[in-house]
């Protein structure tokens, strides 16, 4: 099977790119920009990451874009990424970024956004990898430095096909950004929000993702299983949810693989994905091994899976198609 998992055409729906920064990427930006870092190999680097919680990962993965400078750097990035995924046999991704993990440290909107751009260019060029991005607003900031972001975002309104929401969940509900994503829609984005695993209210955050925002697909979203009427609304509304189940197990302790059994045998559309592949050391396919190692999937669910991932894919029919 792991041939079979190998070869299998792949859709990567949750992927945030600044979770994409290997070590030896990290030390030779830090290299190229002069940013001190306390450590100088690969196994240093990976020996400091210390995670067992949302917020405990947080840190470090914020910490970790400091070496993320120039418009080459972002390029650099998601090229490395990309070339990973296409090895992997990934053929279209849906890339999340973090402008305000960037424009708060003083690095300018355009640079980022330029820097992603042309990479997924060249990598569709290269390799044959279609990949979208995603804008996500950090919910641990105010809801007004979303809604600033969102308007600098305008001018490259064609270069991002939707807008999510993540970092810290606790404290920072869906409805803060009411505005910010009604605001969004209007501009044309689809919308998706994270609705991270075993946090404080997640029953009632995927309530609001449902009700108040109208999302278009719900991030993570396992915690729905214990609501019958969650499970109901998300099967009606055909709304895909994007597992990520090694990053699950980093900060929960579980994998949440029964959940993922659950939400196939409910017909869900469920997806699997990475979420952040450098820090968990594991890209959708070391993913997808590891709900098979733990379920015993069939080809065929195997199969489903990566057909629902492409099914809730935000792209043209035509394109999908072509895809499958
Ligand atoms: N959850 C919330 N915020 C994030 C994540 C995540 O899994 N990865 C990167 N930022
Ligand atoms: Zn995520």
């Amino acid at each position: 099977m792991r041939s079979f998992i190998a070869g299998l055409p792949k859709c990567e729906l949750h992927l945030h790119i600044e979770g994409t920064l290997e070590p030896e990427l990290k030390l030779a930006l830090a290299e190229r920009n002069g940013v001190p870092l306390p450590h100088s190999t690969v196994e240093e680097v990976r020996a400091a990451y210390e995670f067992d919680s949302l917020a405990s990962f947080l840190v470090g993965y914020y910490d970790g874009m400091r070496v993320l400078l120039t418009e080459p750097d972002f390029y650099d990035l998601a090229t490395a990424y990309l070339r990973r995924a296409s090895a992997q046999n990934v053929r279209y991704a849906e890339i999340f970024f973090d402008p305000q993990a960037h424009t708060s440290r003083g690095v300018p909107f355009d640079v980022v956004i330029r820097g992603l751009r042309r990479a997924l260019l060249d990598a569709e060029r290269t390799w044959g990898v279609r990949a979208q991005l995603i804008m996500c607003f950090l919910r641990d900031f105010q809801a007004e430095y979303a809604m600033a972001t969102l308007l600098e975002s305008l001018p490259y309104r064609e270069w991002i096909v939707g807008v999510g929401l993540d970092s810290d969940e606790r404290g920072n509900p869906p409805e803060k950004f009411a505005e910010v994503f009604a605001r969004a829609r209007r501009e044309g984005y689809l919308l998706t929000m994270h609705c991270d695993v075993d946090q404080e209210n997640s029953t009632e955050h995927i309530r609001q993702c449902l009700e108040v925002i109208g999302v278009d697909r719900i991030d993570h979203g396992v915690n729905a299983l214990e609501d019958p009427a969650l499970v109901a609304e998300i099967a009606r509304r055909g709304l895909g949810l994007t597992v990520c189940p090694i990053s699950n197990g980093y900060v929960t302790g579980d994998r949440k693989t029964d959940a993922i059994r659950r939400m196939l045998d409910l017909g869900l559309r469920v997806t699997i994905n990475s979420d952040d592949p450098s820090y968990f050391q594991a890209y959708v396919g070391e993913n997808l091994e590891a709900v098979h190692e733990a379920l015993g999937l069939t080809a065929a669910e195997l199969v489903r899976l990566e057909h629902n991932a492409f099914e809730v894919a935000w792209l043209p029919r035509t394109i999908r198609d072509a895809l499958l």
